[in-house]
């Protein structure tokens, strides 16, 4: 997938579950970052500063990562904090990671504080179909160094998920207003049912959004393709341990299952993590979706031990 001046190139990352999501998705972009010296970019390229990772405690993984050259990074961080909600600290970690715009779900509401920071966070998007006073904003639009406009809309699906308000008609009317800014509109729908994800995918292929990136089930779909001209995955998956239960421990969660009675949810951990992430090419011009692939990588943080005792 080669960048060149007339498209402009996204990542996107599914879900990132707590701290392996996070230090994954950090190592991941610091490998790039590394190995595209000079070439990578984000919206804010240059306030970036890879020195800083060095401050965490931990020996970054190696993923076996394509290069690749990205304009705009996007990750879905609705239960980056320990896999519910966002801290600040933690937005300002993955600002710091190199993510240019955070969408969000049904969790972002998890950690009180959002609603301390959530008015001030220029790159974190809520669902846009919550009542109309909600704190935050259900949209933004980015503006890249060479004038790009790159809008990013995040809504809510309702089957199966708590009542909201309609995202065929308000997310609608969002896309048509975003689409007299600019060309480019992507669309995170964070929704449970396939089916809704299919047919709203196809009604806002019809609005010509660019790309349309489901999430909220951690479970990647092998199903990435463009219709009309739109770039779509019905689930981007998630960021973050493998072995456990879409991110999270399996021992609290097999209790849940079994017992019927809550209990307080952990997240997993183990050695061996998983990047889930969609990348797409989309001509600045037309907004028209050229390419996507998709990515599902692992790393294992036994074989980085073996390779420093070498
Ligand atoms: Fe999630
Ligand atoms: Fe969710």
């Amino acid at each position: 997938m080669a960048n060149n001046n007339n498209t402009v190139k996204i990542l996107f990352f599914g879900d990132l579950v707590g701290r392996p999501g996070r230090f994954a998705v950090r190592d991941y972009l610091s490998g790039k970052l590394k190995v595209e010296s000079g070439k990578f970019q984000t919206a804010e390229s240059g306030k970036l500063k890879v020195e800083s990772f060095s401050t965490i405690d931990c020996q970054p993984l190696i993923f076996n990562f394509q290069l690749s050259t990205f304009n705009f990074i996007i990750a879905n961080v609705e239960n980056a904090s320990h896999g519910f909600g966002l801290t600040e600290k933690n937005y300002n970690d993955l600002s710091e990671y190199g993510i240019d715009c955070m969408t969000s779900g049904n969790h972002i509401w998890d950690k009180k504080e959002i609603f301390n920071y959530i008015n001030g966070a220029e790159k974190l998007i809520r669902p846009f179909n919550y009542p109309e006073d909600t704190q935050g904003q259900g949209s933004r639009v980015f503006e890249l160094h060479d004038g790009t406009k790159i809008g990013v809309i995040n809504a809510l699906g309702r089957v199966f998920m708590s009542p909201v308000d309609s995202q065929w008609t308000v997310v609608a009317e969002e896309i048509k207003r975003l689409k007299d800014i600019t060309p480019i509109v992507i669309m995170d729908f964070h929704a449970e049912a396939t089916a809704e994800k299919v047919c709203f995918a196809k009604f806002c292929s019809e609005l010509c959004v660019s790309a349309f990136f489901g999430t909220h089930t951690h479970v990647q779909t092998a199903d990435e393709q463009i219709i009309n001209n739109m770039a779509y995955i019905t689930d981007a998956g998630f960021c973050g341990a493998k072995d456990g239960v879409i991110g999270m421990d399996y021992k609290t969660s097999v209790n849940r299952f079994t017992t019927v009675v809550p209990e307080r949810y952990d997240v997993a951990d183990g050695n061996v993590v998983q990047i889930n992430a969609v990348e797409v090419e989309i001509d600045k011009v037309s907004g028209h979706a050229v390419s996507i692939r998709r990515i599902f990588e692992l790393a294992d943080k036994n074989k980085k031990e073996e390779e420093n005792e070498r």
